[in-house]
């Protein structure tokens, strides 16, 4: 039987040297290798400042705080995501006002952001779902008419544009992952992109204590006194990590080609298959394609999530929705029939193996396991 992992990494000897010239250096956390690598994604996002963080769950709190988005304050996302988006706010003191989804792509409706708008409304957090970018440029009309701010959870959409922007260009900030599974990847890593100076400089102070020098800064210049002016958090990314970053960054969109070609495959093999449905993928849009998901019958789901993995396929779930995990329900008292959009898809929904190190005979493999698990169903 041949096994097909869910994800395997892209790492090269040159990205292992890279960690190993650091490693044999003196400066090991936050300090030249973090700001090239800075440097070299805003260039890459077409933004003005990019500030590394320690993750993307890091990257949307210090976002949050750094608008002083707290207590008393509502924000607007998606309960189609993973926890983090709406942890964040709910530690950031907030209160976490979900709106349904579009059916056919996953991402938030747009449409119904206006009508969840209250005065308590600070910000909203749209989710690039699967490597597709949210509808941007209406969601940036609708927040500049209620002076509202967008912060993108952009962690599944690095290389993604719709309309001509990329994350970063529309949001006030755009928050972005580079976890084990993620397309550019250190294993735990974040960085949030941005075109406001003073929130980039608030985000620096904000990652390191609220301290007003970073380590760099204390070590390799003449030696001051720092001072803290205000709380802060310890969530800065280290030089190990962007030296693995900055190694891989120049090949994103060659990987990004492969990831196409795969994901097209599976679209053209999947497409008219009974029971087997695919999210769309609007012309206007380059998706990242960090994830790829079929929708099932919800009666069938989780016997083909075990039925794939005998078969030998990597399978995960992204997401059930969020607003029905335990927590949600229990403590802030969120009903099933709420937003019947994301829990239909959180009920249906499939993830398979997309890198690109999958060779083609992996692909083809997916797809066979998928199509006699759709015969069977026939
Ligand atoms: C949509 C989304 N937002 C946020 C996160 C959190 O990212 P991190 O693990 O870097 O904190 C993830 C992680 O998988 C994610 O998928």
């Amino acid at each position: 039987m041949r096994r097909v992992e869910f994800y395997r990494h892209s790492l090269t000897e040159e990205d292992i040297a890279a960690v190993g010239e650091v490693l044999r250096g003196i400066f090991l956390t936050t300090g030249p290798r973090t700001a090239s690598f800075e440097r070299a994604l805003a260039e890459y996002l077409g933004v003005q400042h990019v500030v590394g963080v320690s993750s993307c769950t890091s990257a949307l709190y210090l976002s949050l705080k750094a608008l002083g988005v707290g207590k008393g304050d509502e924000v607007i996302t998606t309960p189609m995501t993973f926890i983090a988006t709406s942890n964040t706010i709910l530690d950031a003191g907030a209160t976490p006002v979900f709106v349904d989804v579009e059916p056919r792509t996953g991402n938030i409706d747009v449409r119904l952001v206006e009508r969840a708008i209250t005065n308590r409304t600070r910000a909203v957090i749209p989710v690039h779902l699967y490597g597709l970018m949210a509808d941007m440029r209406c969601l940036a009309e609708v927040c500049r008419r209620n002076k509202l701010t967008i912060i993108e959870d952009a962690a599944h959409a690095l290389e993604a544009v719709r309309d001509g922007a990329r994350p970063g260009q529309l949001g006030q900030a755009a928050c972005f992952s580079f976890y084990a599974t993620k397309n550019l990847t250190c294993g735990e890593g974040g960085a949030v992109a941005t075109n406001d100076p003073e929130m980039a400089s608030a985000l620096r102070r904000l990652r390191s204590h609220g301290m007003s020098k970073e380590a760099a800064g204390r070590y390799t210049e003449r030696y001051q006194h720092w001072d803290m002016e205000e709380l802060g958090y310890k969530a800065n990314l280290s030089d190990i990590q962007a030296a693995l970053l900055l190694s891989q960054l120049p090949r994103i969109d060659t990987q990004l080609a492969r990831r196409e070609e795969i994901a097209r495959r599976y679209e053209a093999a999947f497409a008219g298959l009974p029971g087997v449905d695919v999210p769309q993928v609007p012309r206007s849009a380059t998706s990242a394609r960090h994830l790829f998901t079929i929708w099932v019958p919800p009666q069938r789901r989780d016997e083909a999530l075990s039925s794939l993995q005998q078969k030998g396929i990597g399978v995960a779930v992204n997401y059930r929705a969020v607003h029905l995990l335990s927590y949600y329900r229990r403590d802030l008292g969120f009903q099933p029939g709420t937003f019947p959009h994301a829990e239909s898809i959180g009920d249906r929904t499939i993830t398979l193996p997309l890198y690109p190190g999958m060779s083609d005979e992996d692909v083809e493999a997916v797809i066979g396991a998928v199509s006699d698990l759709a015969a069977e169903w026939a």
